[in-house]
């Protein structure tokens, strides 16, 4: 798709400066707590206080014997007894164990800790899409998937029921949720997250927020955990799109769009926040005072505690050389605002950090700051009264119900891009080809973060979910269903990896079915090792499915994958393309379901497809990034072609947008703007629509985006059933960050867009905020 030319002229606008506010407090502090974290505080040793302000990996505590994880004795006395560690993170290995396993080794630590400190242990795991290290808990589809279906309740829904199955495990603490824009297709870590778009990351990862922690942060129930947003902030953007590598973000961009979700979090009642491991602007993100004390802490009276992302004090010395050793590195970090360290394996941070303190390079009131809010959380969580769960408590751990909501998930994620002729859904009793390399693979249809880091264990111990082969031939008869894959993924080694093709195996087996579903993508990778080098699908890949296309069967392309692969190459050869992106243990039933026609697809483009290398965009583009030819001597033009855009998706029904209306089309920054259009279902079939509210600053001192989403909603509609959607904005909400770094809303008007219906309106009055936020 072509994105449209348009050209405006600048006109010159008129600023009046005004408006104060008070800075946001994020959660009212409930002065019981405040008065216990003072008791200890006053009573703690400066050992004792650097301890709760560590932590360490659990591999540090024990030895593998015999292939299972037992904790050492020693060890534990060690880094408990000994150096007061008050926290510790991940599975051993890291490999998930059984909530019993769990209960097991957590216990055994608390037991410690209450006996040696007095003062709880907080354990933290990546349960990052479901239960990623609990056996036989619920894997969810991951965050991107959550994003495509533009459905917050499924956020809050998925991230409850991983609350529950995560306190099942006796484990209180989770790093979740990723609220990092997915803004560069290269990047491997793009399906962490909801999306390119900051409103949807803000959303989504603000229920989430209340999913995991419910509604009264200073007072986390048993069967939910306390959320570690990450990674805070600009971390998706680096220039290189390798994970862990410098980004250069305007300020106008790092306020108004990278720092939004993290906003929305902390006003949500995040506990806990984790710090972006790269830099901006040449400053590591662990060592800016600004963005961790000032914008964080200060600016949003957040009473939360910051950690560290993995290893990243260390980082500071041996990856940024911002600092000449780790004592430096330590300064540097603890002075700007960090208040836990995921050191993760060495205790020399307690005592270089205690030698910091003596020396008066790191003040006590900062140590207190730290271990005061390491405090809090700990109240707030309920660790002191009850520092232990049972599993025997948690019935509904793993259970059908928590099955079905992932299913359902899954069916609201998988985005219809194509369906050509509608040869989508299929009828039943055709033969079907399931070919390519993500056709018979749990690994593919969970990404990272599934039973390991990599999720390269994903076949073994999900073993009983339905692949997508299998899914289809529950769904259209083992007899009508062939499988020949043409493309396999190596299992061991780099997951770019792929063995010696056999793509004639399955064209032979092409020419006895009538339809071909081509599954290609990705193997599962996560972090650093997932990087690339090359955004196309690979070739092997890309050469199978224009092999099967001609034998002139017709082909229906899935997706899945953590990221866009280019596809240009084969795009026009298929019939029907669906999405699914990493769907989970249940994304292959999910499909199937889809392809039956059981399942109406709802879910749009969380982020924008490319369909060239050298083209990569996201959809809220300024609005001179795009322009044709030039008129006179010098024919300066850019275009910009994707492949399909952000909140692109199609239903097996069709939906008419009709009287687009607005109750006012003159507006200050105070005022409520209420959009209000009718949504009539035309097709044959129940389906749901998302309704997106897009608006354009015609003219601006900073030049404008050409669509930024303001609101969303999803509704579901009848056969024939009109609905009249409202969706209402504030006027502030339409205020830009301008080059100064402050918030401004410029008088002028704005034109908002529903589905194609289209409406003017206009602000009478510049209002510029002289706080750091709205
Ligand atoms: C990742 C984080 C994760 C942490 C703890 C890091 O490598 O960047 O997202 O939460 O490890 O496992």
């Amino acid at each position: 798709m072509i994105i449209k030319r348009i050209i405006f002229f600048l006109a010159l606008i008129a600023t009046t400066a005004c408006s104060i506010q008070a800075a946001v407090v994020a959660i009212a502090k409930d002065s019981l707590i405040e008065r216990k974290v003072e008791s200890i505080i006053s009573k703690m040793t400066l050992d004792e206080k650097i301890g709760q302000m560590t932590e360490l990996a659990i591999d540090v505590l024990g030895d593998v014997v015999n292939g299972e994880f037992k904790l050492n004795d020693a060890k534990l006395r060690k880094a408990i007894a000994e150096f007061k560690v008050g926290s510790f993170l991940n599975a051993p290995g890291p490999v998930a164990q059984s909530k019993e396993k769990w209960q097991e080794i957590i216990g055994q630590i608390q037991a410690m800790s209450m006996k040696e400190i007095g003062i709880p242990c907080i354990y933290g795991l990546d349960q990052n899409h479901g239960t990623t290290y609990t056996l036989g808990g619920t894997l969810f589809p991951q965050n991107i998937n959550i994003g495509a279906s533009f459905n917050s309740e499924l956020a809050y829904e998925s991230a409850r029921v991983t609350a529950y199955e995560t306190r099942a495990s006796d484990c209180p603490w989770t790093y979740s949720p990723t609220v990092d824009m997915a803004r560069d297709p290269r990047w491997s870590r793009v399906w962490e997250n909801y999306g390119e778009d900051c409103l949807v990351n803000s959303i989504m990862g603000g229920s989430a927020i209340r999913g995991f922690q419910g509604n009264d942060p200073n007072h986390i129930p048993a069967d939910r955990i306390a959320t570690s947003v990450k990674h805070y902030l600009g971390y998706s953007m680096a220039r290189t799109g390798k994970d862990r590598t410098p980004a250069y973000i305007s300020i106008s961009d790092l306020r108004e769009k990278c720092f939004a979700p993290f906003k929305e979090c902390v006003e949500a009642g995040a506990l806990t926040v984790m710090v972006n491991s790269g830099s901006i602007n040449g400053v590591p993100v662990h060592a800016n005072y600004e963005l961790l004390t000032q914008w964080l802490k200060t600016d949003l009276g957040w009473d939360g505690m910051l950690i560290t992302d993995w290893a990243d004090i260390n980082n500071l010395y041996t990856r940024e050389h911002i600092a000449a050793n780790k004592k430096e590195a330590i300064q540097i970090a603890i002075n700007a605002g960090i208040d836990m360290a995921m050191e993760p394996y060495d205790l020399n941070f307690c005592s270089l950090l205690k030698e910091l303190v003596q020396e008066n390079k790191v003040p006590m009131s900062r140590i207190d700051d730290a271990v005061r809010r390491v405090l809090r959380l700990k109240f707030r969580l309920g660790l002191f009264e009850r520092p232990n769960t049972q599993s025997a408590k948690y019935p509904l751990f793993g259970s059908s119900k928590h099955a079905e909501l992932a299913l359902h998930v899954a069916e609201e994620s998988e985005i219809l891009l194509k369906n050509k002729d509608n040869i989508l859904p299929l009828t039943q009793g055709k033969k079907l080809l399931v070919t390519g390399p993500n056709a018979n693979s749990m690994r593919c249809l969970n990404g990272g973060w599934s039973y390991t880091w990599q999720g390269d264990l994903a076949d073994r111990f999900a073993g009983k979910y339905n692949t997508i082969y299998k899914a289809l031939c529950n769904k259209f008869g083992s007899g009508n269903v062939c499988l020949e894959q043409g493309v396999t993924y190596k299992p061991e080694g780099k997951y770019t990896e792929e063995n010696e093709p056999e793509i004639e195996k399955a064209v032979n087996a092409a020419r006895n079915v009538d339809i071909i579903i081509a599954c290609i993508g990705e193997n599962s990778y996560c972090e650093t090792p997932g990087n690339l080098s090359d955004l196309a699908i690979s070739a092997n890949q890309s050469k199978l499915v224009k092999a099967l296309a001609a034998t002139g069967k017709p082909v229906i392309l899935i997706l899945n994958g953590g990221r866009p692969r280019i596809i240009n190459d084969i795009e026009s050869l298929a019939n029907g393309i669906i999405n699914i992106l990493l769907p989970g243990n249940y994304g292959g039933d999910a499909l199937a379901n889809i392809l039956a026609g059981d399942a109406n697809p709802s879910a749009k483009m969380p982020y924008t497809y490319p369909r060239n290398q050298a083209e990569l965009t996201t959809y809220d583009y300024r609005v001179s990034e795009e322009m044709d030819k030039m008129e006179g001597a010098y024919d300066y033009d850019a275009v910009i072609s994707v492949q399909w855009p952000f909140g692109y998706g199609l239903s097996y029904t069709n939906f008419e947008y009709t009287n687009f209306q607005v109750n006012n089309t003159l507006f200050t920054a105070n005022d409520e703007l209420q959009f209000s259009v009718n949504v009539t279902n035309h097709g044959t079939r129940a389906g749901k629509e998302v309704v997106m509210l897009f608006s354009r600053d015609l003219v601006a001192s900073l030049t404008p985006e050409g669509r930024r989403l303001r609101a969303f909603k999803k509704v579901e509609l009848q056969p024939g059933e009109t609905k009249t959607v409202t969706l209402s904005i504030k006027g502030s909400d339409l205020a830009f960050v301008g080059a100064d770094g402050k918030w401004i809303l410029e008088q002028g008007d704005f034109r908002i867009q529903s589905g194609n219906q289209t409406l003017n309106i206009t602000c009478n009055k510049t209002h510029k905020w002289n706080t750091p936020n709205k």
